[in-house]
Order: C-alpha cells, then sequence, then structure tokens
C-alpha cells in the first residue's frame, strides 16, 4: 500500500472551539439525522462499538441519551475535535483516542461493531481503510455514506466533483460493492443495504443525495456457535443442579 493511499487531506483542524463543538451535533445533520438513529437500532443488542471517525462525540452521546449499554471507544485523528468530546463527558474521556483507522492494528481488542460514519468519502482510498476497519469488526461493519457510491461512467474508481480543501469523493458502485463481495478476508455473510437514510444539509451542493447505510457482517467464527451452545446449556445444567 502506497504512502499516497494513507494521506490525510482535511481542514477540521483549523477550526474554531465554537465550530468543533456543534459540527455535526446541531441542524439537518445533528442528533436527529435518519442515519445516526439507523444506526443505532442496527448495533441493539451488542456490547460493543468502535465509533472510527467519532469527531466531537454526538454518537457517544445519542448512546448515553438512550441509555444503551454499550462499552463505547471512539477514533479520530482531528485533536481539536476530539477535546470537545472529553469535556463534554469528563467521566468518559478516556473513551475518546487519537488514532488514525490506518493505526487500527495497534489496537489490541475487537469489537462487535465498527461503526464509520461520513469518512470513507474523504479518504483517498476506501479500500485499505475498509479492511482495517473490518479487521476490527467481531460482528458487522456499519459504513454510513453522504455520498453513497453511484455508477460512474468510463471505468472510474471515484468522482471528485465535489472536492474543495479536501476529499470529498463519490466512488462507483459496482467497484465498491465488488470490493466488499470478494475482496475482505474473511469474505462477508451477508452485506445488507439500507437506502434512503435522510438527505443532506440544504446548503450543501450534494444536498439532494440521500444517506445510505452498508451493513458488512461478518461470518461467526469457527467453533464460536459450539461454544455458545456449551456454555447454554452449562447454564442449563447448572440451573437443573441447583433446583434437584
Ligand atoms: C464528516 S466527519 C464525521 C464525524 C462523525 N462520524 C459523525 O458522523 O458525526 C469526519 C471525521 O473523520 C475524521 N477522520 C478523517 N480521517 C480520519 C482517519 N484517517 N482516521 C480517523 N478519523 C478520521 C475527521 O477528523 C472527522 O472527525
Amino acid at each position: 500500500m502506497s504512502k499516497q493511499n494513507l494521506k490525510v487531506k482535511e481542514n477540521w483542524r483549523h477550526w474554531t472551539p465554537e465550530l468543533a463543538k456543534i459540527f455535526l451535533r446541531c441542524g439537518p445533520e445533528g442528533k436527529s439525522h435518519p442515519s445516526r438513529v439507523t444506526v443505532l437500532s442496527l448495533v441493539e443488542g451488542l456490547s460493543s462499538i468502535l465509533d472510527v471517525g467519532c469527531g466531537n462525540g454526538v454518537m457517544f452521546e445519542m448512546i448515553r441519551e438512550r441509555r444503551l449499554d454499550l462499552d463505547y471507544l471512539g477514533i479520530d485523528v482531528t485533536e481539536k475535535l476530539l477535546k470537545v468530546a472529553r469535556q463534554l463527558f469528563p467521566a468518559d474521556a478516556h473513551r475518546f483516542r487519537r488514532i488514525s483507522l490506518y493505526g487500527l492494528k495497534s489496537l489490541r481488542r475487537n469489537f462487535d461493531a465498527v461503526v464509520c460514519r461520513h469518512v470513507l468519502e474523504h479518504l483517498p482510498d476506501y479500500a485499505p481503510a475498509v479492511q482495517y476497519m473490518y479487521s476490527r469488526a467481531k460482528k458487522k461493519l456499519i459504513l454510513v455514506f453522504f455520498l453513497p457510491p453511484q455508477p460512474l461512467s468510463s471505468g472510474r474508481k471515484r468522482d471528485e466533483r465535489f472536492e474543495r480543501d479536501f476529499y470529498n469523493h463519490t466512488y462507483d458502485l459496482g467497484k465498491f460493492i465488488h470490493h466488499l463481495s470478494t475482496e475482505l478476508s474473511p469474505a462477508p455473510s451477508e452485506i445488507r443495504i439500507h437506502l434512503h437514510q435522510g438527505g443532506g444539509d440544504s446548503r450543501m451542493p450534494w444536498a439532494d443525495r440521500q444517506n445510505v447505510i452498508y451493513e458488512v457482517m461478518r461470518p461467526m467464527e469457527k467453533g464460536s456457535l459450539n461454544h455458545s451452545k456449551m456454555k447454554r446449556t452449562d447454564k442449563v445444567t447448572q440451573y437443573r443442579k441447583k433446583i434437584l
């Protein structure tokens, strides 16, 4: 993988603290955005979540408000946004760490769900990022796009129409699906696509595009079914012993 593939080109780090605090927290892109609400329904019943590109902690705020019992870790490269999250949730400050998704190998643990919302569009390429994140997911990887992959003409991998100060890519739909279904290791057991997950900010040139969520299901590890069955049997046996 070339260094160019991993280059981050962004401008959030130059923002004022005030802007960093309200970024994607308030307004149409805030906590009531349908794609955020759907993500929370997709992680219901799971026990841990890694929020990649967590920004200023909006997702964590929603998890706390809904009292979801989720072991949460948020990672991001923009210290200014992480600082806002730590200030808002001082008791949970350790849950917001400055780690790039390209450094996920250094993280020792895996999570039931890895969520990545509105980040892949800002990268030079989705492929290395998706594999890094998928490797950390025990059950599913949830990818949310505000610029959903679309069929592009003449074999292009991405459309850079919205590029200004940073990457704002629309990826080719066919190539993206092909990547998810044939190039990930291990191959996903299922890929669920959730369409029409809320529009963008009306001031943005991509306002007419609806968010799309890709839920990439990891196959169950060998033996894990037997293991959980065994656990259940053990519990029943213990219960029987108790009542006899
Ligand atoms: C558009 S914001 C989305 C924030 C949040 N996921 C949300 O939906 O509110 C993109 C975020 O991705 C982060 N980001 C960009 N490149 C990253 C990387 N290589 N590793 C981790 N985070 C990254 C940025 O710092 C920024 O906080």
